[in-house]
């Protein structure tokens, strides 16, 4: 399997290829052999865990991923490269749990820590995947960047902005990759629809909405997303595909959250958002009803396109009453995350869902729940 071409490390920094060394990439195989070129000073320059990374993949050894949290999501991402990443090897596992944890990692072959920083220190990690409540993300994120190893941080970034720019921040001054695991921008009908709003003529707005069953275990555990509900849990999703779909930034929110209870996260959004060019976009996020409903509606003056990625369809109304359907086949969004974080790290180009991805979707959010609490819209520098 391949996952990257061999861009050079230091042409995507936008260095000068004058002094050579050799990079790597995926061959036929799965396994790594040597083929690109990169700017010796820049090597020089990288943190140690990139060059660290360079070197292993340079000797055709697979990168060895670990991986810290083991819960529903996580053990999807453990499937992922155990399964189906011949590049990449899972080093080790991390969770609280040692009752829970051990017997996993034994079964597969891999260490397991109980405590993230020992995962973290374990030289045979090059590279980290966080796959733990948002509240934990910070102090590893912080603890991985210390430790110069590129890292994967599973959405939301952060429980709030400010834990949010500290990561990125931290990651940026060290040159640690890092990249915010926005998965829907990897939904083939996502993706089918981006395709397709060049057909629709002028855009009029935009429409998301993502509508799951309730999560009582969720909300019982609220602390794990800093008290926050459904808006921070899955409506950061749907924030993150404004700035993906429309290419602008947020200039102005406005919201209405329901909650249970005073005290309790939140269970319903509805969000008005309008970007820096002035395209309207509406969102409905809610935790409230049975069954699942996720779909992205691009309204264009000469055409609709919806993407609805509950049934994996796509569709194209146009006037007469016409309508073009297709369905589209599902690819696991999680494993093309990896995917794309891996290529990324080995051509040494940006990460394809940067850090700062990550951190203006949480500020989104924090908007979203001020507009909320004081009743008024909010405008984003
Ligand atoms: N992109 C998506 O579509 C998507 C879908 C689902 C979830 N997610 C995200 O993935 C993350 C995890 O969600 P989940 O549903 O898998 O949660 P979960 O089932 O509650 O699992 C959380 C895992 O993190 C571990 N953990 C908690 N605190 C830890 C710490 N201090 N050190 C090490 N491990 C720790 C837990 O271990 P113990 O149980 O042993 O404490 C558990 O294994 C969340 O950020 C969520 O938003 C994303």
């Amino acid at each position: 399997m391949r996952l990257g071409a061999s861009v050079p490390w230091g042409a995507s920094h936008g260095h000068p290829c004058r002094t050579i060394t050799m990079a790597s990439q995926y061959c036929q195989s799965g396994a790594l052999r040597l083929t690109g070129w990169c700017h010796r000073g820049r090597l020089r320059g990288l943190p140690s865990s990139p060059r660290e990374v360079l070197r292993r993949t340079a000797v055709g050894q697979p990168i060895g991923i670990g991986l810290i949290g083991l819960g529903r999501h996580g053990r999807r991402y453990a499937k992922h490269v155990l399964e189906d990443l011949p590049g990449a090897r899972l080093a080790a596992v991390c969770r609280r749990s040692a009752a829970e944890g051990t017997p996993f990692a034994a079964e597969r072959g891999v260490r397991f820590y109980p405590d993230y920083r020992d995962l973290i220190a374990d030289p045979t990690v090059q590279t980290v995947v966080v796959v733990t409540p948002p509240i934990c993300a910070r102090a590893i994120g912080l603890e991985a960047v210390r430790a110069r190893k590129p890292l994967l941080i599973e959405k939301p970034l952060a429980t709030n902005g400010e834990e949010a720019r500290e990561i990125v921040r931290a990651a940026e001054a060290a040159s640690v990759p890092l990249m915010t695991a926005q998965t829907m921008r990897f939904d083939a009908t996502v993706a089918a629809l981006r395709a397709l709003v060049g057909a629709a003529g002028l855009r009029r707005y935009l429409s998301l909405t993502m509508r799951l069953e309730p999560r009582p275990d969720i909300w019982r555990r609220a602390a794990d997303y800093g008290g926050r509900g459904v808006l921070l849990e899955i409506g950061i999703h749907v924030l993150d595909l404004v700035r993906y779909l429309t290419g602008e930034e947020v200039a102005e929110v406005r919201c209405d959250l329901e909650r249970p209870g005073p005290d309790q996260p939140d269970v319903r959004a509805w969000i008005h958002l309008r970007t820096r060019a002035g395209f309207p976009c509406v969102l409905d996020v809610s935790r409230v009803s049975s069954g699942r409903v996720g779909r992205v509606e691009w309204v264009g003056a000469d055409a609709q396109i919806v993407a609805d990625w509950s049934t994996h369809t796509v569709w194209k109304a146009i006037g007469g009453g016409q309508v073009e359907q297709r369905q589209v086949e599902e690819r696991p969004t999680v494993l093309a995350t990896l995917q794309a974080f891996l290529g990324a790290l080995e051509r040494g180009s940006p990460m394809p869902i940067t850090g700062l991805d990550g951190q203006r979707a949480v500020e989104l959010v924090d908007a979203c729940y001020e507009s909320a609490e004081t009743s008024k819209p909010v405008k984003l520098g």
